[in-house]
C-alpha cells in the first residue's frame, strides 16, 4: 500500500468515525426524548384523579397513586404484588363469578378496541364499591396489553339513592296533600249531611214523644216493654243528634269573625260526644276532670273544637293498640297566669325526644299515608295562637300530655258579654 493509499484510508476511517459519532448523538437525543416522553406519560398517569392501571394477562404491570388510594393499599408496591382476583368479590351484581366475567370483559375489549362496563371492586379493607371500568388495548414494550381506567361510582350511587328517597318523600307529601284536601271536602260536606240527618231525626224524636205519651195513657199488657223500647230508641236518636251536631260544628264557618263566650265544659262535652262511640268500641276509657270552676273561653267554638278533636284523635291513635288504654282530659285555671289549661294525656308510648321539635311542623307525621296528614298539630297550634293562647307538649309528664293554654273569657251577662281583652259582644 502506498502512502497515498494510506492517507486515503485514514480519511475514510475518520469520516466513518465522524458519521458514527453523529449517529450516537442522534441516538442520545432520541433516547432523551423517549425518556422525557415516558416521564410525561408517568406524570399524566400518576397525577390523574381516576385510577389508571396497566394489565398484562392476569398481572398488573403498573398502577397510579389514585388506584392505590382508591383501593386503600398501603403502597403501590403492595398493590402491584396482589393478584387481580383479590380486587373483586366472588360474584358480580348479575350473579356471575367475577373471574369468569372479567375474562369476558377483557375479551370484548380486545375484540372491539374498547369496552366500558360497571364492576364491583373490593378494597384492601374488604369494603365493596361500584366502579365504571374502561378497557383499551395499547401497545406496550412490543406487547398488546390493557389500559384500564376506573371511575369510582360510590358518590354517584349515593346521589341516585338520595334522589330516589327525595322522589319518594315528594310522592308521600303529595299523597298527604290529596288526603288533606279530601278531608277538607269531607268537612264541607259534613254540614250538609248533618242537616239531612237532623231533619228526619227531629221527626223520629217528635213522634216518639207522642207515642210515649199515648202509650202511657193506655192500659194493656206489654205497655212497659214497649215503653222501654221507645225510651231506648229515643236515647239512640238523641245520640245520633249529638253526633250530627258535632259534624255541624265541625263544618261551620270557621273564621275568627265568629267569636263567642264558650263554657269550657260545654266545649269539651260537645267535642267528646263526637268520638265517644269510637273510644267505647275500642275499649278506651275516657276520664274528664274539670277543675276550672265553670270557666269560659272567648273564641270560635268550631275552631277550638277542632283543636280538641285533633288532640283526641292523636291520643286515640297512640293508645288504640296499647294496654292499658286510657285518655284523660283535665281542665284547670293556672293561678300564675290566670289562663285556662286543658290537658289531654294518654297511655300511649309517647313521642321520641328527637321528634319533639318536629311534631308541630306542617306535614310531619309518623303515621302511614292515608292515616296521617301531619297537619293536625300545626293547624291546632295556629288556631290556639290566633286565640292568644299556646299549645305545647308537656315534656316533664311521664305520659304524653298536650296542653292547650287559653286566656279566660267571661260568662254571659244579661245583655252583654265581655272578653278579658275588653272586646264587647252583644248577647
Ligand atoms: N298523643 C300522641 N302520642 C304519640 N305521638 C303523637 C301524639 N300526638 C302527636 N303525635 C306525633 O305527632 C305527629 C304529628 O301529629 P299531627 O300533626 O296531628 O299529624 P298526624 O296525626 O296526621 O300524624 C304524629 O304523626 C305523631 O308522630
Ligand atoms: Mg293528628
Amino acid at each position: 500500500m502506498t502512502d497515498v493509499d494510506l492517507v486515503k484510508e485514514n480519511i475514510q476511517l475518520k469520516l466513518q468515525i465522524e458519521n458514527l459519532s453523529q449517529d450516537l448523538i442522534k441516538l442520545k437525543e432520541i433516547q432523551k426524548e423517549l425518556d422525557e416522553s415516558n416521564q410525561r406519560f408517568d406524570d399524566v398517569i400518576h397525577s390523574a384523579l381516576d385510577a389508571i392501571l396497566l394489565i398484562d394477562g392476569d398481572k398488573f404491570v403498573d398502577a397510579n397513586n389514585a388506584t392505590v388510594k382508591m383501593l386503600k393499599y398501603p403502597s403501590r408496591e403492595d398493590f402491584l404484588m396482589s393478584h387481580p382476583s383479590k380486587l373483586s368479590p366472588p360474584l358480580q351484581m348479575d350473579g356471575k363469578p367475577s373471574y369468569e366475567k372479567a375474562e369476558e370483559m377483557m375479551k370484548m375489549a380486545y375484540q372491539n378496541g374498547f369496552h366500558r362496563f360497571e364492576w364491583i371492586h373490593r378494597k384492601a379493607d374488604g369494603e365493596d364499591f361500584p366502579v365504571e371500568v374502561s378497557l383499551t388495548p395499547i401497545l406496550y414494550r412490543g406487547r398488546t396489553i390493557l389500559h384500564c381506567l376506573w371511575r369510582d361510582l360510590t358518590n354517584a350511587r349515593k346521589i341516585e339513592v338520595e334522589n330516589q328517597k327525595m322522589q319518594h318523600e315528594i310522592r308521600q307529601k303529595e299523597l298527604s296533600l290529596i288526603h288533606a284536601s279530601k278531608m277538607a271536602t269531607l268537612g264541607e260536606m259534613a254540614g250538609g249531611v248533618a242537616h239531612e240527618i237532623n231533619n228526619p231525626l227531629t221527626i223520629i224524636i217528635g213522634y216518639l214523644k207522642i207515642l210515649k205519651l199515648e202509650l202511657s195513657k193506655m192500659m194493656f199488657g206489654q205497655k212497659d216493654r214497649i215503653l222501654s223500647m221507645i225510651t231506648d230508641i229515643d236515647k239512640t236518636a238523641k245520640r245520633i243528634g249529638e253526633i250530627t251536631q258535632g259534624l255541624y260544628l265541625f263544618s261551620r264557618d270557621a273564621t275568627l269573625d265568629n267569636l263567642n263566650q264558650i263554657p269550657v265544659n260545654h266545649l269539651i262535652h260537645t267535642t267528646v260526644s263526637f268520638c265517644l262511640e269510637k273510644f267505647k268500641n275500642n275499649n278506651i276509657s275516657l276520664r274528664i276532670e274539670d277543675n276550672s270552676v265553670d270557666a269560659y273561653i272567648y273564641g270560635n267554638e268550631t275552631l277550638l273544637g277542632q283543636v280538641l278533636l285533633n288532640l283526641l284523635n292523636n291520643a286515640y291513635d297512640a293508645v288504640k293498640v296499647q294496654n292499658p288504654k286510657w285518655i284523660d282530659i283535665t281542665t284547670m285555671i293556672n293561678t300564675q297566669n290566670s289562663r285556662i289549661e286543658i290537658r289531654i294525656r294518654d297511655s300511649g308510648q309517647g313521642i321520641p325526644v328527637e321528634n319533639h321539635h318536629k311534631i308541630m311542623q306542617p306535614f310531619f307525621t309518623t303515621k302511614e299515608v292515608g292515616t296521617g296528614t301531619g297537619l293536625g298539630l300545626s293547624i291546632s297550634l295556629g288556631i290556639v295562637r290566633e286565640h292568644g293562647g299556646d299549645l305545647f307538649l308537656e315534656t316533664d309528664s311521664c305520659h304524653t300530655c298536650f296542653v292547650i293554654s287559653l286566656p279566660q273569657g267571661r260568662p254571659k251577662t244579661k245583655n252583654k258579654v265581655q272578653a278579658d281583652d275588653g272586646v264587647g259582644i252583644i248577647g
